[in-house]
């Protein structure tokens, strides 16, 4: 078995990204600028939307975070949303999702300008997405099809099952495994709730990729000897052995699993610091597009 390492490969794009600043900014050009808007003040959201304007830090990305109380109306996110629509300074910017219930999350992405729209989430982008187009692709499908690039991973002709089909990553991750191009050309299977089955499917896959927020969902009878495993999932359990009294688990059951795959992604330390590299990755091209 060998770990698809995450945060040592997202390590190497951010010093990649750094050395582009830096020549950028002897050029005399503009540096990326990404923005962040969160609404209310979910933990495990406050902790990402804190990792990306950290990570824009290290690699010399101005940033700019944008706290909203939980009780923001969709008009006040929208007039936001406009604003930063307008604002040169900004190349590229996210809403960090969920958000709150009385928000209409349709509405919100699809105010954002699609040029700015580094997650990817605009139907402009998922479109081109799906057409093969140029466009920024969602930062979590994106770092893993990075991920599997960096370790070579063939994927033409395999048999690759996705589990789950939210928008954010089962549905692109589907739609970007199957076209013709490496990362890609696989056959395609995305298995969800309604599913029959879903263990022997998932058994036949050559290359599992796990994002359906159930930790431990996926036991060794569900994986097949020598396959390549990505675990989006992400959640804090239980663990009276830690001082916290919580660890972070994933989607698979990594102890059960990990001797019989050929590569797997760790949680911690997989497919969460790829995501965060993808999307400085997009905001770099949407500075450079500007450019021309
Ligand atoms: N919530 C969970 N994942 C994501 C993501 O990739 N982008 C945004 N904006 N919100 C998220």
């Amino acid at each position: 078995m060998q770990l698809l390492d995450g945060l040592l490969v997202s390590k190497t794009i951010k010093q990649e990204l750094t050395e582009k600043v830096a020549i950028r900014k002897s050029l005399g050009k503009k540096v990326p600028h990404l923005a962040a808007i969160i609404v209310g003040n979910d933990g495990a959201s406050m902790t990402y939307v804190a990792s990306k304007v950290k990570s824009c830090e290290e690699v010399g990305y101005d940033s700019t975070l944008i706290q909203l109380p939980s009780e923001t109306t969709e008009a006040e996110l929208l007039q936001k949303i406009h604003h930063l629509n307008q604002d040169d300074a900004v190349d590229g910017y996210i809403v960090q999702l969920p958000l709150p219930k009385h928000i209409n999350e349709h509405k919100v992405l699809m105010a954002v300008d699609y040029r700015k729209d580094v997650d990817g989430f605009h139907p402009e982008n998922v479109g081109r997405m799906a057409l093969g187009l140029p466009c920024f692709l969602p930062a979590t499908p994106a770092g893993i099809l990075e991920l599997l690039k960096r370790y070579n991973i063939e994927t033409e002709g395999k048999n690759c099952v996705v589990v789950g089909r939210s928008h954010i990553v089962g549905m692109p991750m589907g739609l970007l495994m199957q076209r013709n191009d490496y990362p890609g050309n696989a056959t395609v299977t995305v298995v969800h709730s309604k599913t029959k089955d879903i263990e022997k499917i998932c058994s036949q896959a050559d290359i599992l990729i796990v994002a359906i927020g159930k930790p431990l969902m996926i036991t060794k009878e569900m994986v097949k000897p020598g396959a390549v495993v990505v675990d989006v999932g992400i959640t804090r359990i239980e663990d009276s052995t830690k001082n916290s009294g919580f660890r972070l688990a994933g989607d698979v059951d990594f102890q059960q699993v990990a001797d019989q795959v050929s590569f797997i992604t760790p949680v911690p330390g997989g497919v969460g610091p790829m995501t965060i590299a993808s999307l400085l990755v997009n905001t770099f091209i949407a500075v450079e597009r500007k450019d021309v």
